[in-house]
């Protein structure tokens, strides 16, 4: 069928025509909306899970939620290489424009006064104007160059204008696990001080499985502090649902016999489900798509998966690298004791642990324990299995 009328969206951060099996996460992101209006408290949100599980789309989700109750937002991607004062000023910057208006109330124009001092220190940055008379607004000192204290004052009189605005702040971070470790320990002060002064503030923070570790070495208190959850792949019934939503939209079904199909070879994983329904809907003739359209797929859509999803992590390890992601395949999708992975490898583990460093840090692995690793890419065993290494 047409490419131009195709409803699947696979790739990184494409927001899917059914979002499923996220009402949980949602629900509870709603409650604390309401909750921070009505003057309570709410606890920040941690949300972690392998690649294309969905996490960026759920926080895109969260952040338009938020924006739709006119919240002042922050959405950032922590892999860009900037500094978190960097990202947090250019994201909150749209919005706060919005409310830099000559009649808005004294805690507004105090915080786009704090606005501008949190800025100032940022070099690149064009220096923010927002056209308004600020000199009679008091604000606070946000450029003291202690990040954690410029952050807690800037987001404290975002909160207080928010509160003017009848409304609250919510700061999303994805990628949260390449926050570099200042950054990390100023957010779970952030949290800490949020909790402690009952500011207007949600977070929800989303990364690998590495995060909640993360957050607790930058904080030991970020072990109470957080409500974490893990963005999974889905049970067949969403899984049905994520695969059959798309097609239902443009009028289209599936044999029950074909989605079947789909589902047990997607495994239940967001990215693929996407991947697959696309190419089967490329293959089809006509509706409904049925059991030989997915088999002509397969092939398609394995293609894909392999030249984009799995190849383009494959090649960014160095030989050395692969042998020990081999070694790791063995194990299907793990975990793999890092004992067991230096007898298979002929080596001793103290020797092979720069080589398993790099490999987290290149976001390919992590340790889910002590003494193990395991692949951020769900099924990429089996893609490994298929390679050739020298
Ligand atoms: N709940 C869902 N229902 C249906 N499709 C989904 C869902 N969540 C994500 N997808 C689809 O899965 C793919 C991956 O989503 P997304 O980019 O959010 O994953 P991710 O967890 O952020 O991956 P990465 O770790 O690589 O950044 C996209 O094609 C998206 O459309
Ligand atoms: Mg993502």
């Amino acid at each position: 069928m047409d490419s131009r009328t195709n409803p699947y969206s696979p790739g990184a951060g494409r927001i899917p025509v059914s979002l499923v099996g996220r009402d949980e996460q949602i629900d509870e992101w709603m409650a604390s909306l309401q909750r921070i209006e009505d003057g309570l408290d709410s606890r920040p949100m941690a949300l972690y899970g392998l690649r294309g599980a969905g996490k960026t789309v759920l926080l895109m989700k969260l952040n338009d939620l938020a924006l739709h109750n006119d919240w002042i937002t922050a959405f950032v991607e922590a892999t860009s290489g900037k500094s978190l004062r960097e990202q947090l000023s250019s994201a909150f910057e749209s919005r706060l424009y919005d409310i830099a208006k000559p009649s808005a109330g004294q805690k507004v124009l105090n915080a786009l006064k704090t606005a501008l001092s949190f800025s100032a220190t940022v070099s690149e940055a064009p220096a923010l104007t927002f056209g308004i008379d600020l000199s009679k607004a008091s604000g606070s000192n946000a450029s003291t160059g202690s990040f954690s204290g410029d952050l807690e004052r800037y987001v404290r009189d975002l909160s207080d204008a928010s509160g003017e605005l009848g409304a609250g702040v919510a700061i999303l971070i994805d990628e949260a696990q390449d926050l570099s470790g200042g950054d990390m320990a100023a957010l779970v002060g952030l949290a800490q001080a949020v909790a402690v002064r009952r500011m207007r503030v949600a977070i929800a923070l989303t990364g690998l499985p590495t995060l909640p570790r993360l957050l607790a070495e930058a904080k030991s208190y970020a072990e109470r502090l957080f409500a974490y959850q893990e963005i999974g792949n889905l049970g067949t019934p969403e899984a049905l649902e994520a695969l059959l939503g798309p097609a239902q939209s443009r009028g289209v079904s599936w044999t029950d016999a074909a989605a079947a199909r789909v589902v047990r070879a997607a495994d239940g994983y967001p990215y693929f489900l996407q991947e697959y329904g696309s190419a089967c809907w490329l293959q089809a003739d006509e509706p409904p798509i049925g059991v030989s359209d997915v088999r002509k797929a397969e092939g398609l859509a394995g293609q894909r998966l392999d030249a984009g999803f799995f190849r383009s992590r494959w090649e960014r390890a160095t030989e050395a690298e692969k042998r020990y992601l081999q070694a790791m395949a063995e194990d299907e999708d793990g975990p793999s004791r890092t004992a067991e992975l230096a007898a298979r490898l002929r080596s001793s583990q103290s020797s092979l642990s720069s080589l398993r460093s790099r490999l987290i840090q290149k976001g390919m692995i992590y340790a889910p324990e002590a003494g193990a690793v395991t692949f951020t890419v769900p099924l990429f065993a089996r893609f490994i299995k298929r390679q050739v290494v020298q």
